[in-house]
């Protein structure tokens, strides 16, 4: 059986995964750490791509590559941008755009020069499982994150939304930036800074691709406080919580 890829650009948004992983092994391969290991009975190879749009390219490629993985989830956080995408609330990503691509006049503005397109899709099926199992969560959240934790990040009834979600190499930390971003592409829900570049490589070898962000800021003025308090409290308790269910999910 081909495993499943999870990723995950920072160690925090990781570590509950880690330790939920049967057989568990190590291999080390062009910067990155691999584990491989089976969840729920089925076999997985975990791994972080670090921050920003090249570094999770070619840890997605490696996944292909070398792991020979038969899809690729991508979970963490983003920063909200549509109003009513609150922290603490899941974004099942649709579909992905690279925000900072712009290769005009020669190509369309936001166009992936030679690929004719700006948008790349996530598997619908895929997708589909990983938007029941957030909202599992969701309506389980005590159960994973104390009260008092939700209360002080502010966390009141979150919800799951599925939609365009924006990736750059920019954290986004200025209302200004997430207003223009907003009024340049209204129907984007979250900004991130892996996804797209993912979704281009899953897209160049045929290999099925879906993510799921937790909001951790709105992307504005106050965004790298609210960045760091949600990394820090309660990331990776959403991240293994989440994961947990879907991989059990899938087991039919
Ligand atoms: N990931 C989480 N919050 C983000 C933000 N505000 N901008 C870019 N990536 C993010």
């Amino acid at each position: 059986m081909r495993p499943i890829a999870i990723m995950a650009a920072m160690q925090e948004e990781m570590v509950g995964l880690t330790s939920a992983l049967s057989d568990a092994r190590t291999i080390n391969n062009g910067s990155r750490q691999f584990t491989t290991g089976t969840v729920h009975g089925q076999p997985v190879v975990l791994v972080l791509s670090r921050i920003g749009k090249v570094a999770a390219a070619t840890t997605a490629t490696a996944l292909v590559e070398r792991f020979d993985v038969s899809a690729i989830v991508f979970t963490g956080v983003a920063g909200g941008l549509a109003s009513g995408v609150n922290v603490g609330d899941m974004v099942v990503a649709s579909e992905f755009i690279q925000h900072d691509m712009d290769a005009s006049p020669l190509f369309a503005p936001l166009e992936i020069p030679l690929y004719g397109r700006a948008v790349f899709p996530t598997d619908a099926g895929l997708t589909e499982s990983l938007r029941a199992a957030a909202q599992g969560l969701l309506n389980n959240l005590s159960q994973w994150v104390d009260r008092d934790t939700l209360h002080a990040l502010n966390v009141q009834s979150p919800k799951v939304h599925s939609g365009l979600v924006l990736s750059g190499d920019r954290f986004v930390s200025t209302s200004a930036e997430s207003q223009a971003l907003q009024k340049r592409l209204p129907l984007a829900l979250a900004v991130e800074m892996e996804g797209a570049a993912v979704a281009q490589v899953c897209h160049d070898y045929d290999v099925p691709f879906a993510a799921v962000r937790t909001i951790s800021d709105r992307a504005d003025d106050a965004a790298t406080t609210d960045f760091s308090r949600f990394i820090h409290e309660v990331a990776s308790r959403y991240t293994s919580a989440l994961m947990g269910a879907w991989m059990a999910s899938r087991r039919g």
